[in-house]
């Protein structure tokens, strides 16, 4: 299959790392000589690039997830432990697949004997490549709440290989574009400007979020100033919604619908001009429907989960716009 380019990643990022991209995996995992390695992959991933279990033979453990919320848990820290057991501490961990494969890897390379030697991202994902592999969070889900338990543990190199995003779906590119949206929403008026008149490419999308991401990170890695923060724009409500639905509702997905009920509160509570809020609903590559779907999630029926749901997940308040580049953090939920 032909790799799509994504001609724009060649950017370096210190403090991050970046490996010596755009490259595909084999000339990657070719550079890789460090032993052992433990690459825990996406068993879907694995179908799909068959080049990845060939590159890999003879230099690493493979280990084959399948993806999705559950992954982030104990048990797959555990099996993931039992496999890596009789390896030394001075581990090279893989991590190839998209956010959720990402996210265990890390809390697994960040505990593994105390921290592995080395964790490469190779995010497969279109959220993976703008949002998740980077900025160092990892964590698992506990008691049906989510990322309850989690590190912070940057990574040492990511990989972007273009043939990944080949095999994604429309609505699997979406919740990328999600996410990749809330920072140039939240962080970057020039750009948001320029994006709402014309949508980027997928690239350019990487591009600007993972150096839009890495600034905040870089003056608050270990979310101490309050600055990260930012980057939970639509998360208060969409982390609830995801783990109320039993995580039926994919991320990127449910990111969308909670940036909807941040503009919604923000108009209600006089932070967000009405005018603004209907500029950064147009933009957004919604799915649709979100409406109607944000709507159902906000029945009554549901309030009282929701709320306890928002209070189990770490929050303190919630991100509303002033206009683009332009956030407040407030207190509570909502009216
Ligand atoms: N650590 C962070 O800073 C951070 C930031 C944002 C999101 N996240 C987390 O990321 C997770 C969501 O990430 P995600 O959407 O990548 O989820 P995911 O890992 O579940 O992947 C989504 C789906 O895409 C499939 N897939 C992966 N690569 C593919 C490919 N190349 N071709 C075809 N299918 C492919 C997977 O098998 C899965 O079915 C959530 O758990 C979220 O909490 C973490």
């Amino acid at each position: 299959m032909k790799a799509k380019a994504i001609v724009s990643l060649s950017l370096r990022q210190r403090g991050e790392g970046w490996g010596e991209g755009p490259n595909t995996f084999t000339v990657q995992a070719h550079r890789l000589t460090d032993t052992p390695v433990l690459a825990i992959a996406d068993e879907r991933v694995l179908k799909l690039h068959p080049q990845v279990a060939k590159a890999l033979a003879g230099k690493a453990t493979l280990v084959s997830l399948r993806a999705g919320e559950r992954a982030k848990s104990l048990k797959t820290l555990e099996l993931l432990t039992k496999r890596a057991l009789t390896l030394p501490r001075k581990l090279t961990v893989l991590a190839i697949g998209g956010g959720t494969i990402g996210d265990v890897a890390t809390v697994f390379a960040h505990t593994f004997k105390r921290g592995v030697g080395r964790l490469i991202h190779v995010p497969t994902t279109l959220l993976a490549a703008v949002d998740s592999s980077v900025g160092g969070k990892g964590a698992v889900n506990v008691a049906g709440a989510k990322n309850v338990l989690g590190v912070f543990h940057p990574a040492d190199e990511t990989w972007l290989c273009p043939e990944f995003f080949t095999t994604l779906t429309e609505a699997q590119r979406r919740e990328g574009r999600i996410e990749a949206w809330k920072m140039v929403v939240t962080l970057d008026a020039k750009r948001f400007a320029q994006w709402a008149k014309a949508a980027p490419g997928d690239d350019e999308l990487v591009r600007v979020a993972r150096a839009l991401k890495h600034a905040v990170v870089a003056k608050d890695p270990y979310e101490t100033k309050g600055l990260r923060v930012v980057l939970n724009f639509g998360h208060t409500l969409g982390h609830a919604i995801e783990s109320l639905s039993h995580f039926r509702v994919r991320h990127g997905e449910a990111v969308g619908l909670g940036m909807l009920y941040a503009l919604d509160v923000g108009v209600k509570t006089g932070v967000t001009p009405g005018a603004v809020a209907e500029q950064v609903e147009a933009a957004l590559p919604l799915a649709r429907g979100a409406r109607q779907q944000l709507a159902a999630w906000l029945a009554p029926t549901n309030r009282a989960a929701l709320r306890e749901l928002i209070r189990a997940d770490k929050k303190d308040g919630m991100i509303l716009l002033r206009r683009p580049g332009s956030w407040v953090m407030t207190k509570g939920f909502g009216p």
